[in-house]
């Protein structure tokens, strides 16, 4: 139950028992009851699951540390004038036991108060009150490599990162989100050679993706070959990679070459905009590992005033000792030739956003594999006495579990648009086998709307850290539990809603026409929405949102076939129409926050 209608029920309670008794007020009992109404007691609305013929609700608040003799005389006495007072009154008794007590509340009351709530909150719903103080927070997702392959990893971060990000936002959060492009590096002083053989800037402007990766898989062959040519045991790298490395030594040092990389990253974060636009998920910068590689530089002539960089002996590379809660470890920032590291990178990029956005705190949205990385990280800002990393160091990382077998017809997947396309074919598919007469009026666009649901959903459905294997039939079901069943739960009652027969803008509405269990459980759900939220939010878990997404789509589904709207005496009518579309803003406030654009048909 909501943090609001708990404390409204709360504030109920209070001015019931002060009305009522004015012997209670003056004992004191009251003040006590009000403490156990506003203080750290958990409350819980719940149903009585076997009474499902009669629901029963009640607030249950735990931990009371007195108890309260005659309650029911107390809240019930001289009943008659107080309930004029406060008509209608909400609580039809309450029960007193080992600590706890009971408040039963009327269902009409309840509901009444929940569905006013969910019409006139309508696409906020759910996100009122949750957090005491607003924060800047930086998310970092998704950061694919330029001219490599766009991996399962980089698909499920962007995912849940998305879906952390639009959460933090709707509570009321700024959040700064960012997609930190792989640029940078020895293997980019081979795609740097690799272009000057095999590339040219046509192919290069035509199709930034696809042409980079001709030129990386050309240029790293030829490594191969050199490796197999040369000689007895074959470890030997040979001249193309000896060279690359010498390639990209100088890139570091000599800012001029920076330019063609800047061409490279802004023609390929053209067309990963087009992608990421097709799974609603946006940026609000795009970064590159090369543009903090001057910086990075600096970084190191900095670490070195403060006697935080040591040169390792033997093989001549720079790092600095961090202490892990069981470990030392040394993290390394520079190699023997002076050229920087992807840590060095990541550290002089999170304090140059520090300065940029002054967050609160960030986020790095990142595979579990990458633990040891983050957590050098951490250290290393800890070492440097960064106060934010005092309070948010935790939570820096992330983590979630690799995606297994994501492959297409193609074989495995290279490309984000790759997948998505195989996603929207194989649903075209199905839909034409499925369609009878009726042709949904855009399918292409419906379809590729459902195969990108399908493929958020698959992959929140899970916590974080499981590792899974995907599969295109689990994912493309139309039965269980998947994204096409709640975009079909979705455009379903958005057409019973336009064919109802009734006033769709009126609420005018009395809740004692819902009596039917059916509509309860489904108001009680739509009631839980902000608790689910608010688990998330603790948790960075989407998991907890899918789940209550697929409950909700079948309480609606129930009370779909229980609930008829359409040729129902007006007032039945008008309630009911009332709880379906409190479900569909629910439904929808949900998906939205998953990253799904709910569909009005399908
Ligand atoms: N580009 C990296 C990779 O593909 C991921 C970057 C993660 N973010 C970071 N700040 N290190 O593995």
């Amino acid at each position: 139950m909501s943090v609001y209608m708990r404390r409204e029920f709360a504030k109920l309670v209070i001015k019931f028992l002060r009305s009522g008794n004015k012997e209670v007020t003056q004992s004191g009992r009251t003040e006590a009851l009000e403490d156990i109404l506003t203080a750290n007691i958990k409350y819980r609305l719940v149903t009585k699951k076997t009474r499902l013929q009669d629901p029963q609700f009640y607030i249950s608040v735990s931990d009371v540390k007195e108890t309260i003799p005659g309650l029911n005389q107390t809240l019930f006495s001289d009943n008659q004038a107080i309930s004029q007072e406060l008509h209608p009154l909400p609580i039809d008794y309450a029960d007193e036991t080992n600590g706890r007590i009971n408040f039963f509340i009327k269902p009409c009351y309840l509901c009444n108060i929940i569905l006013k709530k969910v019409l006139s909150e309508g696409d906020t719903y759910g996100y009122h009150g949750i957090i005491k103080d607003k924060q800047t927070i930086l998310v970092e997702y998704s950061s694919p490599n330029i001219a490599k392959p766009f991996h399962a990893g980089h698909l499920r971060s962007a995912i849940i990162g998305n879906f952390i990000s639009n959460l933090y936002e709707a509570v009321g959060h700024k959040v700064i989100r960012i997609n930190y492009l792989g640029d940078w590096g020895t293997q980019y002083g081979l795609l740097a050679q690799g272009f000057n053989k095999y590339g040219n800037k046509e192919d290069l402007n035509k199709d930034p993706m696809k042409h980079l990766y001709m030129v990386y898989v050309k240029i790293n062959e030829d490594v191969a070959k050199e490796q197999q040519n040369s000689g007895p045991d074959k470890h030997e790298k040979g001249e193309t990679h000896r060279k690359s490395l010498e390639i990209f030594r100088n890139m570091e040092q000599a800012s001029e070459d920076l330019q063609l990389w800047k061409h490279f990253r802004d023609i390929s974060i053209e067309k990963y905009r087009e992608v990421y636009e097709r799974l609603n998920i946006k940026f609000t910068d795009y970064e590159g590992e090369s543009m903090y590689s001057k910086k990075s530089l600096e970084l190191i002539e900095e670490l070195k005033q403060r006697d935080l960089l040591h040169i390792d002996d033997t093989t001549g590379k720079g790092y600095i000792d961090i202490e892990d809660e069981k470990d030392n470890i040394k993290a390394v920032v520079q190699k023997s030739d002076g050229s920087t590291l992807y840590l060095t990178r990541d550290i002089a990029a999170v304090l140059d956003r520090h300065k940029r956005y002054n967050f609160d705190r960030t986020h790095y949205v990142v595979e579990d594999g990458q633990d040891l990385h983050f957590k050098m990280l951490k250290g290393i800002l800890q070492k440097l006495n960064v106060p934010w990393i005092q309070r948010y160091g935790d939570q820096i990382h992330i983590r979630f579990g690799r995606i297994s077998n994501l492959s297409t017809r193609k074989g495995k997947a290279v490309f984000l648009d790759d997948i998505l396309n195989e996603a929207k074919e194989r649903i075209i598919k199905t839909i034409h086998n499925k369609q009878t007469s009726k042709e949904v009026e855009s399918t292409e666009t419906v379809a590729d709307v459902l195969g990108v649901s399908s493929i958020i959903i698959q992959d929140l459905k899970e916590k974080r850290l499981n590792t899974y294997k995907f599969s295109w039939d689990k994912v493309l079901s139309f039965k269980g539990d998947s994204g096409i069943v709640l975009q079909y739960a979705h455009a379903r009652l958005c057409s019973l809603i336009e064919q109802c027969g009734c006033d769709i803008h009126s609420i005018d509405f009395d809740t004692k026409y819902l009596t039917e269990p059916e509509a309860i459980q489904l108001i009680l759900h739509i009631a839980s929405y902000e608790d689910t939220v608010d688990k998330c939010l603790t948790s960075l878990e989407a998991c907890h949102l899918v789940h209550y997404l697929f409950s909700l789509s079948k309480f609606i589904s129930v009370a779909h076939r229980n609930l008829k709207v359409k040729d129902q005496p007006k007032e039945i009518a008008q309630a009911r129409l009332q709880v379906f579309k409190c479900a569909k803003t629910t439904l929808a406030n949900g998906m939205t926050l998953l990253g799904i654009t709910p569909l009005d048909k399908m």
